[in-house]
């Protein structure tokens, strides 16, 4: 194969290096273009083509349906692994020995404290505030108590800052999810682990101990490690864009989380179960929604199903239906939604409208209906997609900054009216 690509406009040609990745991954890179062309760019909308970054932490491939964190299977670590190890991975790029495990858990936990004056902020949300606006500004609040910038030269000082939001934010989410349900703000305990003080944090109710229950741990567990990076997607994308301008770690996290918060992104999960809630109600006839999800005239989508770039199956769907059927059969629930999902997921798998566009379950489609087994309300959904995503956004946001890379400032063709001459207010 050659390493050049050749572009040839009016007849002049242009030469662009191919680069490739560690996975025999081929990139034009264009960064000459605009210098060497007068100023032609290209135009992606969606950036279904365009690669933004140089990355070594996540690998996936949509055609064969690979995930793998720095080289770590997504099967494997999902089995084998526990989220915190899996964040440092993420984070650091290699797997902690025990001791470096130890000191990282040790630092968050001496970071599991808010200043007491950010409960007057959540106190000033009403009740009906969708969590993942009252989350994101939370994460946001946080800069005015810990104002100092980070300087991203300094190891010590970008440590801090990664210990200080992992141990920050389980309480933002704990909070915001007690905030919602009415019940006083509690803090975990040091003794424990980092996923089950989430769950303590979460469900412990005033003047009661709280027991772990290790279906629970284990579930969480394997749903973060399943949601913690995913390379340049939307939310992630919003992420290193935001930190690109130098604005600081939590800044950026809660851009990050504003853009997770939509339905066709990490909003999904609530929104497949809101789905599958309306075909239940409606008499559970998923033919009818498979026929709408169709009907080009109707805006109705089958949520939970498709992906930008998994074109034929989400290896992380697939641990999670089996999940799903595990934790819901552990703990002893029987859920009609969960019928109505794998009827639907039959028939979109069987259905030429689905088969031709290769669209599959995602991650979505049954992590929700495990959070509900989990007795998490459904608003909290992407709230727990955004806990598993932390040191994804992290990871991202680190590297970026490592890298020195530029501001992230994309181009546009402009198709606006051309120069003309104003017009007075009295002869429009
Ligand atoms: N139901 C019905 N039709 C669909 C669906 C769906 N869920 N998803 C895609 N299609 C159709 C589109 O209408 C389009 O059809 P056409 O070619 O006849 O016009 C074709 O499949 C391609 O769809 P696009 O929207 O162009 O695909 P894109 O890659 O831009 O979108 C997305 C991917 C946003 C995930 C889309 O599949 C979708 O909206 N899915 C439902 C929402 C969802 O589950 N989001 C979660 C994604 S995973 C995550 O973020 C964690």
């Amino acid at each position: 194969m050659s390493d050049k690509a050749t572009l040839e406009i009016n007849g002049e040609k242009h030469e662009f290096p191919l680069v490739k990745g560690t996975e025999n991954e081929v990139a034009i890179d264009i960064k000459t273009l605009r210098g060497v062309t007068g100023g032609v760019t290209t135009i992606d909308p969606g950036y279904k083509n365009t690669g933004s970054c140089e990355s070594a932490i996540t690998f996936l491939d949509g055609e064969k349906g690979i995930l793998r964190y720095r080289g770590y299977s997504i099967e494997e670590l999902a089995e084998k692994a526990d989220f915190l190890e899996v964040a440092y991975l993420l984070i650091f790029g290699e797997l902690p020995t025990q001791e470096q495990l130890d000191k990282f858990h040790a630092d968050i936990k001496k970071h599991s404290v808010i200043d007491d004056d950010v409960k007057k902020i959540l106190d000033a949300f009403p009740k009906a505030a969708h969590p993942m606006g009252v989350l994101s500004s939370l994460t946001s609040a946080l800069t005015a108590f810990n104002p100092s910038s980070v300087n991203v030269d300094s190891e010590e000082d970008m440590y801090n800052a990664i210990v200080r939001i992992m141990g920050k934010f389980p309480i933002l989410v704990a909070w915001t999810m007690r905030k919602k349900k009415g019940l006083p703000l509690e803090y975990g305990s040091s003794s424990l682990g980092y996923v089950e003080n989430i769950l303590k944090m979460m469900f412990k109710h005033p003047g009661e101990d709280y027991e772990q229950n290790p279906i629970l741990v284990n579930a969480l567990d394997k749903l973060l490690i399943l949601h913690a990076d995913h390379e340049q997607n939307c939310s992630t994308s919003t992420v290193r864009i935001v930190g690109s301008s130098h604005a600081g770690l939590f800044a950026s996290l809660s851009a990050g989380i504003s853009a997770l918060w939509g339905p066709l992104h990490g909003g999904a999960n609530q929104a497949v179960l809101e789905m599958l809630e309306a075909i239940k109600e409606d008499g559970g006839d998923t033919k009818k929604y498979m026929a709408k999800a169709k009907d080009k005239a109707d805006p109705f989508r089958l949520m939970g199903f498709g992906h930008r770039v998994y074109k034929n199956f989400d290896p992380r769907a697939k641990i999670i239906k089996v999940a799903a059927d595990e934790v819901l059969g552990d703990l002893g629930i029987e859920d009609p939604i969960l019928d109505i999902a794998k009827g639907l997921e039959k028939e979109a798998l069987e259905d030429p409208y689905f088969v031709d566009r290769k669209l599959y379950p995602n991650v979505d489609f049954y992590s929700g209906i495990i959070y509900r087994g989990m007795d998490i309300p459904t608003e909290m959904f992407t709230v727990m997609f955004a806990m598993g995503r932390l040191p994804g956004w992290i990871s991202q946001w680190r590297e970026m900054r490592l890298r020195k890379e530029p501001i992230g400032r994309p181009r546009q063709l402009y198709i606006g009216e051309t120069s003309r001459a104003f017009k007075a207010i009295s002869k429009r």
